[in-house]
C-alpha cells in the first residue's frame, strides 16, 4: 500500500533504529532529516553548517528549510510505494504542509506510529549511542548492542562517532523542544485517527515485532 509512515516519538526513542530496520523489511526508503542535516553539515554546505548550529544546541531547524527539504525528498520516484518519515514533522506547520504534500503526491492520509519510552532510558539510551558516519548503523556502547569491536562499525569496520548533540545539555533542550513543539502533533493525528501508541521500552527486535505487527493490522503488510 502506497502510505507514508511517520515514526513519531522523543529523542532517543529508537526511532531511528527501528525506522531502518522496517523500511528494510517493507522495502521503502527510511528518510530521517536529522541524517539528511547532518549529511548536509559534514559536507559544509551553507543549509548544513547553519542547521548544524542549531543541531548542536538542540534547537529546531526553522519550518520554512525543513518542509523544502521533506518536499523534495518525497517527490523522488522511490517514494512512490510509501517512505518512513523519521524526524519529521516536529511542528503543527510542518504537518500541515505535509497534509498538502501527500494530497498532491498522491500518497494519501499518513500513518503515524508514536514510539514512547520514559526519560530516564531517553538520556541513558543517547549519552551512550555512537553511530557509524559510513552506513548510518546505531550503536549504544553501554548495553544491547556495542559494536563487537571498541569504536568501530562491525559492518564496515569504519571508526563510531558521538553525536555533537548528545551530551546532557543539548539532550535536556532536545526534550524541551520535543515537549513544547512535537508534542502538540499527537493532539492533532489522533483528531485525524491516524496515530497508534507503541510502547518503546523493552529489545530491539521486540519493539520491531510490535511496529510489524501493527502494520499487518493496517494491511501494510
Ligand atoms: P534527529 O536526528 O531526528 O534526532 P532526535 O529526534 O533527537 O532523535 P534521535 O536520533 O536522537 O533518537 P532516535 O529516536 O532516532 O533514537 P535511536 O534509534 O538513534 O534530529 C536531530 C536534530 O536535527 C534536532 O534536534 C533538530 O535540531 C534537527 N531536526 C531534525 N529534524 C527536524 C525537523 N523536522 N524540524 C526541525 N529540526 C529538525 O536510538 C538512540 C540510542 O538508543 C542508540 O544508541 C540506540 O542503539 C539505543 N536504542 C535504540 N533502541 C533501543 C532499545 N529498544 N533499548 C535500548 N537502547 C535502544
Amino acid at each position: 500500500m502506497a502510505q507514508v509512515l511517520i515514526f513519531l516519538g522523543p529523542p532517543g526513542a529508537g526511532k531511528g533504529t527501528q525506522a531502518r530496520e522496517v523500511a528494510r523489511v517493507l522495502g521503502i526508503p527510511h528518510i530521517s532529516t536529522g541524517d539528511i542535516l547532518r549529511e548536509a553539515a559534514r559536507k559544509k554546505t551553507s543549509l548544513g553548517l547553519a542547521a548544524k548550529a542549531k543541531m548542536d544546541k538542540g534547537e529546531l531547524v526553522p519550518d520554512d528549510v525543513m518542509c523544502t527539504i521533506v518536499e523534495e525528498r518525497l517527490g523522488k520516484p522511490d517514494c512512490r510505494e510509501g517512505a518512513i518519515l523519521d524526524g519529521f514533522p516536529r511542528t503543527i506547520a510542518q504537518a500541515q504542509f505535509l497534509d498538502g504534500i501527500l494530497e498532491r503526491t498522491g500518497l494519501g492520509e499518513p500513518l503515524v506510529l508514536h514510539i514512547d519510552v520514559d526519560t530516564e532510558s531517553v538520556i541513558k539510551r543517547l549519552t551512550a549511542r555512537r553511530t557509524c558516519p559510513r552506513c548510518g548503523e546505531i550503536y549504544n556502547v553501554n548495553y544491547l548492542n556495542p559494536p563487537r569491536e571498541d569504536g568501530l562499525c562491525d559492518k564496515d569496520g569504519a571508526e563510531l562517532l558521538q553525536r555533537a548533540d548528545d551530551n546532557e545539555e543539548a539532550i535536556r533542550r532536545r526534550m524541551r523542544a520535543y515537549k513544547q513543539e512535537t508534542l502538540p502533533l499527537i493532539d492533532y493525528y489522533e483528531r485525524k485517527n491516524a496515530l497508534h501508541l507503541v510502547d518503546g521500552n523493552g529489545e530491539p527486535d521486540v519493539i520491531t515485532d510490535r511496529l510489524l505487527s501493527l502494520l499487518k493490522t493496517h494491511d501494510y503488510l
